[in-house]
């Protein structure tokens, strides 16, 4: 049964593995059909900042949905849609530096250090990188249960990207909400399970 549940899962892959990339091909297409509106460098940062935003959730989500369901294999799914969080960010990254700031790194240098909001963005992407990095088998094996530590920086990680979100956007919440409940939806399910373990009820 196992066996199955694994070969159905890599199978599974080649399906997923398209369908997250599928925005981002849409959205260069669009640029390149001049469909991004009248800002279009400012359209493909914002776009590409709300997918690693959404990856970001999916990934957190998948802990959950294995313990509720009872199915391990959802766990199978974090590390790639972890990737993809990275690399939509980087491309979000790359939007902003080469098309938004034409690579005007003087200003660019400015910008770092009055936005607290490009801190922030920058200070997530910082935490993203090591856990991209280490994200393979090999990593795994070498790292074991400090691993496992370095991983956890996901947490503050997406909480440092919500609070971008939040100073990017200056409307307040209400663009925002949806993605902060879901994040303490995800977060504050993992506490739940920490202090219930803590407490020897699990
Ligand atoms: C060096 C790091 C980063 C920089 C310089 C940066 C820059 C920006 C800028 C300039 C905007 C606003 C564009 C606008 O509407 O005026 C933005 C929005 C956003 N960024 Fe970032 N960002 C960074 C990292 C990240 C990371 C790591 C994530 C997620 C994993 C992220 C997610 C978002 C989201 C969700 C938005 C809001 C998009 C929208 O409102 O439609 N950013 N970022």
């Amino acid at each position: 049964m196992k066996k199955i549940a694994r070969d159905w899962v890599a199978v599974s892959k080649v399906v997923v593995l398209p369908l997250l990339l599928l925005p981002l091909c849409m959205l260069l297409a669009a640029g390149l059909g001049n469909q991004l509106g009248p800002d279009p460098a400012k359209a493909l940062v914002d776009q590409t900042g709300l997918w690693a935003m959404r990856l970001l959730l999916l990934c957190l989500a998948m802990t959950p949905l294995r313990h509720i369901t009872r199915r391990n294999f959802w766990g199978r799914y974090r590390r790639m849609l972890g990737l993809f969080a990275l690399l939509y960010a980087l491309v979000h990254v790359c939007s902003y530096v080469f098309l938004l700031f034409g690579a005007h790194w003087s200003e660019l240098l400015a910008e770092l250090t009055k936005r607290p909001y490009v801190i922030a963005g920058s200070a997530a992407l910082l935490l993203m990188l090591p856990l991209g990095f280490t994200s393979t088998r090999s990593w795994q094996r070498r790292l074991r249960y400090r691993w496992v530590q370095l991983h956890r920086l996901i947490y503050p990680l997406s909480l440092l990207v919500l609070l971008h979100f939040f100073w990017v956007k200056k409307l307040g919440i209400q663009s925002v909400w949806p993605y902060a409940l879901t994040l303490f939806c995800l977060l504050g399910v993992r506490l739940w399970w920490f202090f219930r373990q803590s407490a020897g009820l699990v």
